[in-house]
């Protein structure tokens, strides 16, 4: 019988040089998208400590850099990501710190972020709904109270072919999905550097699970409805979910 798909073969695939020069493309060319300066500069001062996981080769922590964000610290679970993201760093002569570490498991202390971010859907390259609500649960610990989280995912009632998602529920019905996924929501994509893993969930999963995990939801908005994207964007990304939530107590 074919295995679930493990994490350590999502590590492998952002540890590919075809991978990593990908998003150190988009580092480089792209930079933040208009909604990500849009709503990090809303919801967090330059002057606050920041944590991103999931940077790859910087294309965030990089651009909030730029714009005066002195305390940003960016990590990633591929070390690959994270030696491009130092490379690309030390041409623009950026003091970023840049650290390999996963996010369900972080070594920092309690309560020392105002904010962390997990950018451009890498929440939900993590699989299963448990280790993602792990990852939720250990951001929380590292902010401090009133401190944000801001993360986009995916939107199952959007992007997805019409009709997928009524005969996906039909497989896993009959017991016909495809094997490797852990839960329904579950897509194994095919892309230019090979099949890769992502979990689509609806708006209701996330509002369950960062109730589950102990965030207050402070807003949420398609990528969409907040501006609108250069074409680079559009071609680099589909339309995804900003999400906003903070540390109440
Ligand atoms: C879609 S990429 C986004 C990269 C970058 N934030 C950007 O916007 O260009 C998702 C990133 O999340 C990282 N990632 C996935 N699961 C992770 C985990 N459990 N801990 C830390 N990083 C993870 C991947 O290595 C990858 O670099």
């Amino acid at each position: 019988m074919m295995s679930k798909l493990e994490d350590t073969e999502i590590k492998s695939w952002f540890g590919r040089e075809s991978v990593v020069e990908h998003y150190a493309e988009a580092a480089v060319d792209i930079g933040l998208w208009a909604s990500e300066e849009l709503v990090l500069q809303r919801v967090f001062a330059p002057t606050d400590t920041l944590l991103e996981v999931g940077c790859g080769a910087g294309r965030i922590c990089l651009g909030l850099w730029e714009l005066g964000y002195r305390g940003i610290i960016g990590t990633d679970f591929s070390r690959a990501m994270i030696q491009q993201a130092r490379r690309i760093a030390a041409k623009l002569d950026y003091s970023v710190p840049l650290r390999v570490a996963d996010a369900r498991k972080l070594a920092f202390e309690e309560e020392i972020f105002d904010g962390v971010i997990f950018g451009f859907n890498g929440l939900m390259q993590i699989p299963g709904r448990a280790d993602r609500r792990g990852a939720l649960v250990e951001l929380r610990r590292v902010v401090r109270r009133g401190g944000r989280l801001v993360f986009t995912t995916h939107d199952r009632a959007a992007g997805s072919p019409a009709g997928f998602w009524a005969e996906e529920t039909q497989r896993w019905e009959t017991g016909e999905q495809d094997p490797r996924l852990h839960e329904f929501g579950d897509r194994i994509v095919t892309s230019d550097h090979g099949p890769i893993y992502i979990h689509i969930p609806d708006r209701d999963e996330v509002v369950d699970d960062l109730r589950a995990t102990g965030w207050t939801l402070r807003e949420d908005a398609m990528r969409s409805e907040i501006c609108r994207e250069s074409e680079a964007v559009e071609a680099f990304s589909v339309d995804c979910r900003f999400w906003v939530a903070e540390k109440t107590d």
